[in-house]
């Protein structure tokens, strides 16, 4: 007979007053970067905030274009634009707010091929890296590492050992 295989994916319900001091700012900073999204197609201001080893945070929005599909989502500017500027840095936290581009913030989760290029960047650091989204109601999803948006997801591991380039 089969076997089933089942997967669990642990994710902390949260408020604000459960973060530590270092995970407030990087929500706090998420929802401050929706200030700079360019959605002038959607009007959805997404903002995602990156916590580095040293303590500072680095920001993200998403930028949209009139080619639409040449926009990116705020995730992945954030992370592009870290590793194309400071790829020393060790990520150790990160979170992403959205709001209508006048409006309260609403719940989020990152698409698909954010998913990939966020499990991209953890498997590169060799270490988890803590998310932090908005849930329902106000609520704060905690999940322990990147890549538990993504099961079975394709990364690095999985080319041929002789293509897998130096990092
Ligand atoms: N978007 C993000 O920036 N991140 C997400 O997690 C979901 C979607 C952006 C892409 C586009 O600019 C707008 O939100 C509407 O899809």
């Amino acid at each position: 007979m089969a076997q089933p295989l089942r997967l669990t994916i642990d994710v902390e319900v949260l408020t604000e007053a459960d973060l530590t001091p270092a995970e407030a700012a990087t929500w706090q900073a998420a929802r401050a970067a929706t200030d700079h999204a360019y959605a002038p197609y959607s009007h959805f201001h997404v903002g995602t905030a990156l916590l580095l080893d040293d303590g500072t945070l680095f920001r993200g929005t998403n930028q949209e274009n009139a080619a639409f599909p040449s926009g990116l989502c705020a995730e992945r500017t954030a992370l592009f634009g870290l590793a194309a500027t400071q790829p020393e840095r060790r990520i150790v936290g990160m979170a992403v707010a959205a709001r209508p581009a006048s409006g309260d913030f609403v719940s989020v989760t990152s698409c698909g091929a954010c998913r990939q290029v966020m499990a991209e960047y953890e498997h590169r650091q060799h270490q988890p890296i803590p998310l932090l989204l908005p849930g329902p109601n106000g609520s704060i999803y905690r999940f322990g590492r990147l890549s538990d948006l993504l099961p079975f997801g394709f990364t690095a591991d999985d080319l041929p050992k002789q293509r897998v380039p130096e990092v």
